[in-house]
């Protein structure tokens, strides 16, 4: 299996661990990852709620702050490992915490939910942090890449290619179209691979996200024309997710079929074990909950509030609030069935007899 390259970037492993935002995915997991020789990820959004810097109602000075604290915690954990951000198009402060990854040395930033057109811009102070939009469709790729070959003179260092019928948390895809059988997730790859090649004369990772989980569903990726693979519902039960461990009991209990689509007030679809929807919404109108912080640049609560806050859902649910939390998952979360640990994934992922073979160990 080869290494992963991206922008200046290498990893041993072709393994990105996808970002899980509101402190799933916060610097513990991201810095054990990036130990076991994957691509680590801290996720952006919402992070600074869970924290000392957030006080009710600095949500915008907080959350710099923490993503901050989370990238030198991971580094902690794996000072030479290849630490990024999952940056979220669809938040407000996107733009500041794109700037807030860089300071703190992140070296790749990952961005989605939403077209992440001037992210190049954003980081034309720091050219050695690499950039990866995530897409759904080869057209959302075609746009991405022709502005910001023309206004920025560079292309992605990699494309993730997140498939909606699959993929947990927000999806990049219509509500109708999912799980209609209309999608098929490794042509987009192969097609996101050909616009690169033919259009662009360009030999960049596509990565696959959204329904792995197993060794034989990552050599089947790499077989279907992927260079590497993110996956994030299989690292939510290990001991260095950063969620309560209540939330990682809600994947260990959880069936098949209590995992469905929700509509988020964001406007996008997402996936979760969503049973409880109908409560977390009773339970805004119920306590008049205002929208707290306008997190989302756009969101269908803050304006008129309908479905939920989103974000103080997601929050609940990484304390451990499960009557009232909105845990998002991946359509394979049903599959964990213990508590494990990142090194263990790696192991069984990579074939590894006795954990990371010396000579791809990165510090830590
Ligand atoms: C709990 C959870 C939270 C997520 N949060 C984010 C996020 O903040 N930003 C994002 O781009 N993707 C998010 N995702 C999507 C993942 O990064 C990833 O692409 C996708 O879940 C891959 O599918 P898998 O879970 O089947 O491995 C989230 C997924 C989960 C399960």
């Amino acid at each position: 299996m080869k290494n992963l390259s991206i922008g200046r970037h290498t990893v041993p492993y072709p393994l990105i661990q996808g970002g899980m935002g509101v402190r799933i995915s916060g610097g513990r997991l991201a810095g054990h990852v990036a130990r076991c020789g994957g691509v680590g990820i801290v996720a952006a959004a919402g992070l600074g709620l869970n924290t000392p810097h957030y006080d009710g109602k600095n949500f915008f000075t907080a959350d710099p702050l923490a993503l901050k604290d989370e990238i030198r915690k991971a580094y902690k954990i794996a000072p030479s490992g290849v630490v990024g951000v999952n940056c979220m198009v669809a938040v407000t402060n996107y733009e500041e915490m794109v700037e807030a990854a860089c300071e703190a040395g992140a070296k790749i930033v990952i961005s989605g939910a939403g077209l992440p057109l001037n992210l190049p811009s954003l980081t034309a102070d720091w050219p050695e942090v690499a950039l990866v939009p995530i897409v759904s469709s080869v057209k959302a790729a075609d746009l991405i890449v022709r502005k910001w070959s023309k206004a920025y003179g560079r292309l992605p260092d990699a494309v993730v290619v997140e498939d909606p019928d699959t993929a947990g948390g927000h999806l990049g895809e219509r509500m109708e179209r999912i799980g209609s059988g209309e999608y098929d997730q490794y042509a987009t790859v192969r097609g996101v691979r050909d616009l690169l090649r033919e259009k662009w004369n360009a030999e960049i990772p596509v990565i696959a996200a959204g329904g792995v989980w197993s060794r034989e569903d990552l050599l089947h990726s790499l077989k279907e024309g992927a260079d590497g693979v993110q996956m994030a519902s299989r690292f939510v039960c290990t001991e260095e997710c950063d969620a309560n461990d209540s939330f990682k009991q809600a994947y260990l209990d959880c069936n098949q079929e209590d995992i469905g689509l929700i509509m988020s007030p964001a406007g996008l679809p997402g996936r979760a074990i969503s049973a409880n929807i109908e409560k977390i919404r009773q339970r805004d109108i119920r306590m008049d909950i205002r929208c707290p912080s306008g997190c989302l640049k756009k969101c269908s609560y803050k304006t008129g509030r309908e479905l939920f806050c989103i974000v103080h859902a997601l929050d609940r649910a990484q304390r451990g609030d499960l009557e009232t939390g909105l845990v998002f998952c991946g359509t394979n979360a049903w599959k964990a069935d213990r508590i494990t640990t990142v090194q263990a994934i790696f192991d069984e992922l990579f074939q590894l007899a006795d954990g990371v073979p010396r000579e791809n160990a990165v510090n830590g």
